[in-house]
């Protein structure tokens, strides 16, 4: 099967590239570097497959392009599916596929050390050592040990952070319309997200973009948390209203802010524009702060992960050129 492979960087190259040789029967992959967007779905002509990232536009009219290319399967290396039309592609006939779980860990783990980086506050303390300031007013942090965090999305990521937050002795609460079986072994306490949001020291995103949780944090969350809270997303930029944040943290009411998404990443996001004028004026304006944390989607980027993310993809692919089915498809019930 021929593959189209959008938004490569050297590292898909590489994990893809080992993925497909050690496959039975490799397929031949394309690698373009230019993300699918409408001017660019036209490359994918000749492919039975696209394959796409986070930041891939994959609207309507896109999927109409990778149909009448001649394209089947969408198959995305990564978990998230916000940036699909769904109902569309059904009616296209070409199948989603993703990567349903690679490594909870990966992301799990980046999570806690934004917390704790901003807890501690490391990364100013990085560059005060190194400019021979070694004072510590501004550097005061809290014992994670015996503090609130709150879970908002136990699935695998967020049951991932709940395994490590219960080892540092934090208490534990969790909002989730599906409530985790594992919950009473990690002491998680679901409660509804209003008492999740009064209470937590920590708040920390783990679900994924939908209608309904577009702006799940808005100004009217905000104004529920304690003051001076943590709040974490790793998850995607858009559950979060970054206006109503800024003006959170202008107002003191978030203490620290860490960010591995951004709502508006599509433009930014993995790649190198320090040669640039940076032209998003809400972005620049968190940048200011000292106490926000940002790291450019960067959670899931582990050996491991990669490698998981790598053979479950070329997985999906190789099962639906076999039997027009993909091993991990996502259907429109999973926008309900
Ligand atoms: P998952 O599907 O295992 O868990 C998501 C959980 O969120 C489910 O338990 C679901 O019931 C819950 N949920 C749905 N709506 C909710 C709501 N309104 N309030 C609270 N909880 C709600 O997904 P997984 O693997 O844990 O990933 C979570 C998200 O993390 C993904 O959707 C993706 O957006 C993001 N992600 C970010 C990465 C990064 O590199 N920054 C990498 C991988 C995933």
């Amino acid at each position: 099967m021929q593959i189209v492979v959008f938004s490569t960087k050297p590292y898909d190259r590489r994990f893809l590239g080992a993925a497909n040789a050690a496959a039975g029967h490799p397929h031949r992959l394309v690698f373009q570097e230019a993300r699918l967007a409408p001017e660019t779905a036209a490359l994918a002509r000749g492919a039975e497959a696209a394959c796409v990232f986070v930041n891939d536009q994959a609207g309507a009219a896109v999927l109409e392009s990778l149909a009448a290319a001649g394209v089947r399967i969408l198959a995305l290396r990564c978990a998230g599916f916000n940036n699909v039309d769904l109902v569309a592609a059904q009616r296209l006939g070409i199948t989603v596929a993703r990567v349903p779980a690679y490594s909870p860990e990966s992301v799990a783990e980046h999570t806690v050390a934004m917390m704790l980086a901003l807890n501690r506050h490391i990364h100013r303390a990085y560059h005060r050592v190194r400019d021979g300031n070694f004072a510590l007013d501004g550097l005061l942090g809290f014992d994670m040990h015996g503090r609130t965090a709150g879970i908002v999305g136990t699935g695998r990521i967020g049951l991932a952070v709940a395994r490590i937050l219960r080892g540092f002795g934090c208490r534990l609460l969790a909002h989730d319309p599906h409530p985790a079986a594992e919950a009473a072994a990690l002491d998680l306490a679901y409660v509804p997200l209003e008492t999740l949001l009064a209470q937590a020291d920590i708040v920390t995103l783990h679900c994924p973009l939908t209608p309904a949780t577009h702006h799940l944090i808005d100004a009217a969350a905000i104004a529920r948390m304690r003051p001076g809270a943590m709040l974490v997303n790793t998850s995607r930029g858009a559950i979060v209203d970054t206006r109503a944040v800024i003006a959170g943290l202008k107002s003191g009411r978030i203490g620290l802010l860490g960010l591995d998404v951004y709502e508006e990443e599509g433009d930014l996001f993995f790649e190198d524009l320090s040669g640039r004028m940076l032209q998003d004026d809400v972005f620049a304006r968190l940048l200011t702060f000292p106490n926000v944390l940002v790291t450019a989607h960067q959670a899931f980027f582990t050996a491991e992960a990669m490698t998981a993310i790598a053979a479950t993809t070329l997985g999906n692919l190789s099962a639906f050129a076999a039997t027009g089915r993909a091993l991990h498809e996502v259907s429109v019930e999973r926008l309900a």
